[in-house]
């Protein structure tokens, strides 16, 4: 298929968790050389790139969004010499790697950070965000993302330093130019060893402004997105996306401004946070307003058509599982997990892949004792000693716990899942044992052969990739249904989104048109659609 578009618009992304994809050595933790392992799996999917979560070396306070050298690798991944091989050996598969670049924060065991808070003349001090104080009274009321207040006291400097995230964490100031210039550096260091790309971590919380209580958007945000921009990914062909949990679409224009000045794309989460209780947290639990789902995908389809670009994704690291967030994981896991993968990989934009999600992977549910995830383990803390129910906040850990999405990859049904020799850092999911790699590669009914065809068919019909995007039927609540058109064709998607039989509604819309992709198969039937149903039609 011809177009002209940019190689990362035709492109489908994987996203790998390292620790928790393939073990290579036998210490419970995945690594390197185990993706490098898992490649021809990869190629046979028919991904074109692998955003990899970070690797670079860190005390793993936050599972590596902690970095401590940027220039390294983390020994329990491996060694530099191991990505130098991973880059290529991907090369030779036509995939390309993607690094997480964490630049909001460092580890506070960077060398920066060590040096910075040895004085306040010190060089490195004004790398960080620092206020002066009194032991006990902090600058303010802000809060950090895991719990706790966002200012920690280091008493040798009588001054606070900021973290959004955890303690562990500091804030890198981005109003140095020294520092932002040392991140370039970096950042053309690892365009200069291979990589292909970048996913830019909370990036559009780096312009805080602490002291009017801004994280998100700052005033400097977009300056400094261009002065980067401009010093490191345009002078290469890459593929970058920014996650920015505070877009909208007139942010996300700038942000994929087809002139290339930020970035190629961002992850936006409105419809992420649609089931939670409206001013809370995400633990505070509500069931999916399905219309209004509707409504905000249709409109970033429409708002970003011509001047911009879309990121898809149901799933990530940070995420629970889409089968069992908004399909259905029981009876009907199959149909549903397909069903989610065709409503998203017939929009525009670049589809993400999240590791095990090929597989319809679903959520899990542990003794407490059983998470690693410190955001879970901390909101666990908090809301016990507030005296929540145990009961309730562990349903809440159930849905949403970040840990849902990093149980370790279910390759096989040998001991854990084929994923390590050893013991594996957090506990395999128990349904190993029937859903893995292993059962759904020649099963061409699995939902890795469904995926395979969706990311087969979006390389070779144009209209996947350019068709403007029209929404179908937006007041049915049952039924999530659009067209893609462009000059020479039209594809036509439908999608049951419940666990209901219903009338099949479209029909003269979809007639003379060939049927591309159901999930059904032999089972449908014309006229109705059955639980979770889904298809692809498409007049050439
Ligand atoms: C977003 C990352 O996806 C998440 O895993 C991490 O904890 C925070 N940023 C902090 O880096």
């Amino acid at each position: 298929m011809e177009n002209n578009k940019k190689w990362w618009q035709n492109a489908v992304v994987y996203q790998i968790y390292p620790r928790s994809f393939q073990d290579s050595n036998g210490d419970g933790i995945g690594d390197l050389n185990g993706i490098i392992q898992r490649l021809d799996y990869l190629e046979d999917l028919g991904i074109n790139a692998i955003w990899l979560s970070p690797v670079c070396k860190s005390p793993q306070d936050d599972n590596g969004y902690d970095i401590s050298d940027y220039q390294d690798i983390d020994p329990m991944f491996g060694s530099l010499d191991d990505m130098e091989r991973l880059i290529a050996e991907a090369k030779k598969r036509n995939i390309r790697i993607m690094m997480d670049l964490v630049l909001n924060h460092s580890s506070d065991e960077h060398r920066w950070f060590l040096e910075a808070k040895k004085s306040k003349d010190n060089p490195y001090h004004d790398y960080y965000v620092w206020r002066d104080g009194k032991e006990g009274e902090l600058p303010n009321d802000m809060r950090a993302c895991f719990g706790g207040p966002a200012w920690e006291w280091v008493p040798e400097l009588g001054q606070y330093y900021f973290h959004q995230f955890s303690v562990k964490q500091p804030d890198l100031n981005w109003e140095n130019p020294k520092l932002r210039r040392e991140i370039y550096d970096m950042i053309l260091w690892w365009m200069d060893k291979g990589a292909s790309g970048f996913r830019l971590d909370v990036i559009d919380q780096i312009a805080k402004e602490p002291d009017q209580k801004i994280t998100c958007n700052g005033p400097r945000l977009h300056e400094f997105l261009r002065e980067l921009s401009k010093e490191t990914f345009r002078k290469g062909d890459l593929i970058t996306v920014g996650e920015a949990w505070g877009s909208n679409t007139e942010l996300a224009k700038l942000y994929s401004n087809p002139d290339g000045s930020e970035f190629s794309m961002v992850f936006q989460f409105e419809h992420i946070g649609l089931d939670q209780q409206e001013g809370k947290e995400k633990w505070d639990l509500a069931p999916l307003p399905f219309l209004k789902l509707k409504e905000i995908l249709g409109r970033w389809q429409q708002a970003l058509y011509g001047c911009g670009w879309n990121s898809l994704f149901w799933n990530n690291h940070d995420l629970p599982r889409i089968v069992s967030r908004w399909g259905n994981d029981g009876e009907y896991r199959v149909e549903s997990a397909k069903m989610m993968g065709t409503l998203l990989h017939g929009m525009q934009g670049t589809p993400y892949i999240y590791q095990g999600e090929e597989l319809g992977m679903t959520n899990v549910k542990y003794d407490i004792e059983e998470y690693r995830d410190i955001e879970t383990c901390n909101m666990y803390k908090e809301r016990i000693a507030a005296g929540y129910d145990k009961e309730d906040v562990m349903k809440s850990i159930y849905a949403k716990s970040r840990d849902n999405a990093r149980t370790p990859m279910q390759w096989d049904s040998s001991e854990n899942a084929g994923f390590t020799t050893g013991t594996p850092w957090i506990k395999v999911n128990p349904n190993y044992t029937t859903i893995n790699a292993a059962s759904q590669v020649n099963d061409p009914d699995s939902i890795f052969s469904y995926y395979k065809k969706l990311v087969h068919l979006r390389k070779e019909y144009a209209v996947f990739v350019d068709g403007r995007f029209t929404m179908l039927l937006p007041e049915d609540e049952n039924i999530f249904a659009y067209t893609r058109e462009n000059e020479d064709s039209k594809l036509v998607v439908v999608c049951n989104f419940f666990d209901k039989m219903l009338p099949m509604p479209l029909k003269e819309e979809v007639e003379g048109m060939e049927l591309l992709l159901g999930n059904y198969g032999e089972a449908m039937e014309a006229e109705i659609l059955q639980p979770y149903e889904a298809r692809m039609y498409l007049k050439k």
